[in-house]
């Protein structure tokens, strides 16, 4: 197998780690480029400090990336964590080998390794990147961070806000419970209890009185479908799951809130209040209460902007499926059949199997010869049939393409761009998508559990 893997047993480690202003600080002297050093982190999300948490930075959430559509970039992630890893860019259509997916596209990332990551984006926007390996554990500890691929041409915003929405698992003391259990891992999935916006209860940000902000929010915690909604200061929604919208997304109410599932981002213009001291929030139902994630602050004098100084950002090249041509390939999410056994990978088996796509639970991340769930045509237009059978929601995610939901039967589709599409129960949700990119494409459900207990597959381009 062909890698690009740059092994540097014992010689990196925790080197990495003491670095002062984030991944764009020098790698250890020989090289200028960026590095995302996998390391054990502690911090404060609630009274006491949270141990035994996942980041690139010993102290806090892992930085927001940042590169510019179609330049290219280059970052090497180092495993200074000890158990194996892999990174993956989720939304950016990469080339298969740089697409973090251990087996598949990599071999897995083991303590002491780096891996060299060079890839570049036609789409701009807000994505995410996150582990592809013991995914469960790594990602409900915090290994999960905001990418931004910024337009070629500024837009012109006064702010631009991201805020990395997730959940914590923690006891009184502030310590990581059971990450998952059994029970919620063959149903909705184990929420957290600990709501958090970039690792804080309430995330504090500011942003010039009366400016123009961009709020970038990014869905990475491992099981919550948000419901969202915002308040104090007008604004639209002009981006959802990276890609500007070709149909507008109507502004979110308490009584109409956004579901944004895990994956999924959403991206608002905010006309900041004019008042210095007063906020835009960030709105999420909660069991009992609504909780407020994040409040943008007005701050200095009124730059007295307006909602229609926001020009509208430039559609990205997302390829066109032709869909008088298109053909059918249908795909069932439910129930494992009762036979399945655990498989065992070097990226973790959570011990059962209780999910499947077409009732073939995944065949592991080792598996060799492992069979596709469908094999598509490079340069073909296809409509993926997504059918639920079980009576809970699957975010299904796709990696390397980019499609957009045409038909459900359940709601009317508004049809955007997207990599990760929210399946209702009882729902069949057609996506269509040009097979653009060749390559073996990870296509799986977004919760974790579900995810690591069989409801993931393959879908082949060539
Ligand atoms: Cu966001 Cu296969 O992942
Ligand atoms: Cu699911």
């Amino acid at each position: 197998m062909p890698t690009r893997r740059e092994v540097m047993v014992g010689a990196v480690g925790l080197a990495g780690a003491g670095f002062a202003g984030g991944i764009f600080a020098a790698a250890p002297a020989r090289s200028a480029v960026p590095t995302l050093t996998i390391q054990p982190a502690r911090a404060r999300i609630v009274e006491e400090v949270t141990e035994a948490l996942v980041s690139t930075r010993p102290d806090g959430p892992p930085p927001v990336i940042r590169l510019k559509q179609n330049e290219s970039y280059t970052v090497d992630v180092v495993n200074g964590h000890g158990a194996p890893t892999a990174m993956h860019w989720h939304g950016l259509r990469v080339p298969h080998a740089m697409d973090g997916v251990p087996y598949l596209t990599q071999p897995p990332i083991r303590a002491g390794e780096r891996f060299r990551y060079t890839f570049s984006s036609e789409d701009a926007g807000t994505y995410w990147y996150h582990p592809h390996c013991l995914t469960m554990d790594q990602m409900a500890r915090g290994l999960t961070g905001v990418l931004i691929v910024d337009e070629a041409e500024d837009p012109g915003f006064d702010a631009d806000i991201s805020l990395n929405l997730r959940d914590f698992r923690l006891d009184g003391d502030g310590q990581f419970m059971d990450l998952w259990t059994a029970r919620g891992a063959a149903r909705g999935g184990t929420l957290g209890n600990v709501m958090t916006a970039n690792w804080a209860t309430t995330a504090e940000h500011t942003a010039p009185s009366g400016g123009l902000a961009r709020v970038r929010i990014a869905a990475t915690d491992v099981t919550r479908i948000y419901r969202l909604w915002f308040d104090g200061a007008p604004g639209q929604i002009i981006a959802m799951d990276g890609h500007p919208l070709r149909t507008p997304v109507p502004w979110p109410s308490e009584g109409a809130p956004l579901l944004l599932s895990p994956g999924q981002r959403v991206d608002l213009a905010v006309l900041m209040p004019a008042e210095e001291g007063s906020a835009f929030t960030v709105k999420a139902r909660a069991p009992g209460s609504p909780r407020t994630l994040a409040a943008v602050r007005a701050e200095g004098a009124n730059v007295g902007r307006t909602l229609s100084d926001f020009v509208e950002l430039p559609a990205n090249p997302v390829p066109e499926p032709d869909l008088e041509n298109a053909q059918l390939e249908e795909f069932v999410f439910g129930w494992s059949p009762q036979d399945a056994a655990p498989r065992y990978g070097l990226c973790g088996t959570l011990g059962y199997t209780f999910w499947s796509i077409n009732r073939e639970p995944y065949q592991g991340d080792a598996a060799e010869d492992l069979t596709p769930l469908a094999v598509l045509k490079l340069g073909q237009s296809y409509v993926l049939r997504l059918r639920n059978e079980s009576p809970n929601a699957h975010p299904v995610h796709l990696h390397g393409l980019t499609f957009r939901p045409i038909r459900s039967n359940k709601r009317e589709v508004l049809g955007n761009w997207t990599d990760t599409a929210l399946l209702g129960r009882g729902e069949t949700l057609d996506v269509a998508v040009l097979a653009s990119n060749p390559g073996d494409w990870a296509f799986h459900c977004h919760i974790i559990e579900h995810q690591k207990t069989g409801l993931a597959g393959v879908i082949r381009v060539e």
